[in-house]
């Protein structure tokens, strides 16, 4: 039985992970809050789940399904978490990857988050949005020479510089428009973490950053620093994705702060900034804990503290960068049951109207995810189910183990939480299957923030 390691889990294989189904739930109309938004809810007559104050039922016939649903307090509400756990002087940005779309960007804007952007085209959903250009950071390990000239010439507050030749293009850039970016140098600690694991190495065997372990960090910020274009203001470490122990960020701090002292002690130079990314854990099922944004929070900060006065350093200003811990519990995602299989025995296979192209997480990472029958309560007990998609490919697994109950039935609702973060942002038109739309509820209000494509807009590109 093979199960590969991956960032985000251990990936799916061409074997099937061994199968250890959870106990049943306690009671399969539940919601945990702890996994679902703010307001998930069961109307008190029908049983249906209501978000925003909105009967699901009445979702899915105004916009269709799939479609995913975002509630708009539970975003604010996380943003403001995140703004009060680190408080005054902490940088908190929203890593606009795990769910890119103006709506959104406003939200967490109005909130006093800061935008993280890796590509021109999400640079342009913040402009277009409104967000301010020093407001939005820039990353991306391979930006081309056009995004960088976009990015300086708009004013972003920051640029993370990724590679020798992007420094040069950078300051060639800031040469030619008589700007002067603040640039952080992205290192590659060495760490890698993920959930309650972290692993250090002597080395970085990947595409992002300036590797501390070879040298090449010390000798990017000694290019930064000899280019009077570029303004050098500090560093930033990545370390991994849905993590819940902070003992990673610790080893990568102190592997930072390291550099920070050595580049104060050849230079002259006190780091300003300090952007220790994001990867903050999240629910997506009971078995998941993720501390508190608070004792996080905490602990980043005493990490910070710490390492930087160890090192008789000055503490530079923090930056965090959460993506999914702002934006993957808000949303979930509703669809219409259409056929139900019994295998063997073994479990029920539920089929339902999106699949991988809507959530490829569970296909990609092994992911895990929560689903409840969303159009009725039912006290029928529980059958073992896998929910499954309709494209071709059996590996086009929704939610792998799941509950639900053994009087499902075509035309059911199902819906499956904390979609938020790398669903749609992940989304394809694998099978031509026209992408879902996003829907944002809030106080009994819905609009769509994201259309739904349609098979037209799908013929539309075929031009042959
Ligand atoms: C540089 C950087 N910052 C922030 C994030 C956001 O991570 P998460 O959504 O897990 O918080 C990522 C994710 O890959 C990243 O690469």
């Amino acid at each position: 039985m093979s199960r590969v390691a991956h960032p985000a889990g251990p990936r799916y294989a061409d074997v099937l992970p061994a199968d250890h189904p959870p106990a049943p739930p306690a009671d399969l109309n539940a919601l945990d809050l702890a996994i679902w938004p703010q307001t998930a809810a069961r109307d008190t007559t029908s049983g249906a789940l209501t978000l925003g104050g909105l009967d699901v039922r009445d979702l899915a016939e105004r916009f269709g399904t799939p479609v995913f649903v975002a509630d708009e307090a539970d975003v604010r509400g996380r943003c403001r978490e995140y703004m009060e756990a680190f408080g005054e002087g902490v940088n908190v940005c929203y890593a606009a990857k795990a769910f890119c779309s103006r709506a959104v960007l406003r939200w967490v804007t109005e909130e006093g988050l800061g935008v993280d952007v890796c590509t021109g085209g999400e640079l342009e959903v913040a402009l277009t949005a409104g967000v301010l250009p020093e407001r939005v950071t820039m990353h991306g390990n391979n930006k081309l020479l056009a995004e960088i000239e976009r990015a300086v010439t708009a004013g972003v507050g920051h640029i993370v510089v990724d590679s020798f030749e992007e420094i040069a293009r950078v300051a060639f850039v800031a040469e030619q428009t008589g700007t002067r970016p603040k640039v952080l140098v992205r290192v590659t600690t060495g760490v890698e973490a993920h959930t309650h694991e972290f692993m250090a190495t002597a080395h970085d065997d990947q595409k992002f950053g300036f590797s501390l372990a070879s040298g090449s960090a010390d000798e990017a910020v000694r290019r930064v620093l000899a280019l009077p274009g570029l303004e050098f203001v500090g560093l930033h470490s990545h370390i991994g994705s849905q993590i819940f122990d902070t003992a990673g960020f610790e080893v990568a701090a102190h592997r930072v702060v390291e550099l920070a002292s050595r580049i104060y002690h050849t230079h002259g130079v006190a780091i300003s900034e300090l952007d220790l990314g994001g990867g903050f854990g999240i629910a997506y099922t009971t078995e998941d804990d993720p501390p508190d944004v608070r004792s996080l929070a905490k602990s980043l900060r005493t990490i910070v503290s710490a390492q930087c006065s160890a090192a008789g350093l000055p503490e530079p200003t923090l930056t965090i960068e959460p993506g999914r811990g702002i934006i993957g519990p808000s949303t979930v995602t509703l669809y219409e049951v259409g056929t139900i299989k019994d295998v063997d025995g073994l479990r029920t296979y539920v089929s339902v109207d999106g699949g991988m192209s809507d959530n490829v997480r569970t296909a990609l990472y092994d992911a895990s995810y929560t689903c409840v029958l969303a159009s009725r309560t039912s006290a029928a007990p529980p059958m073992l189910s896998r929910v499954v998609g309709r494209h071709c490919e059996s590996g086009d697994i929704v939610v792998r183990h799941c509950y639900l109950p053994s009087d499902l039935a075509p035309g059911d609702l199902l819906a499956v939480a904390a979609t938020g973060a790398y669903c749609w942002s992940l989304a394809s038109n694998y099978n031509h299957l026209p992408r879902p739309g996003v829907v944002a509820v809030r106080d009994g209000e819905a609009r769509e923030i994201v259309r739904r494509e349609t098979l037209d807009d799908l013929l539309s590109l075929d031009v042959g």
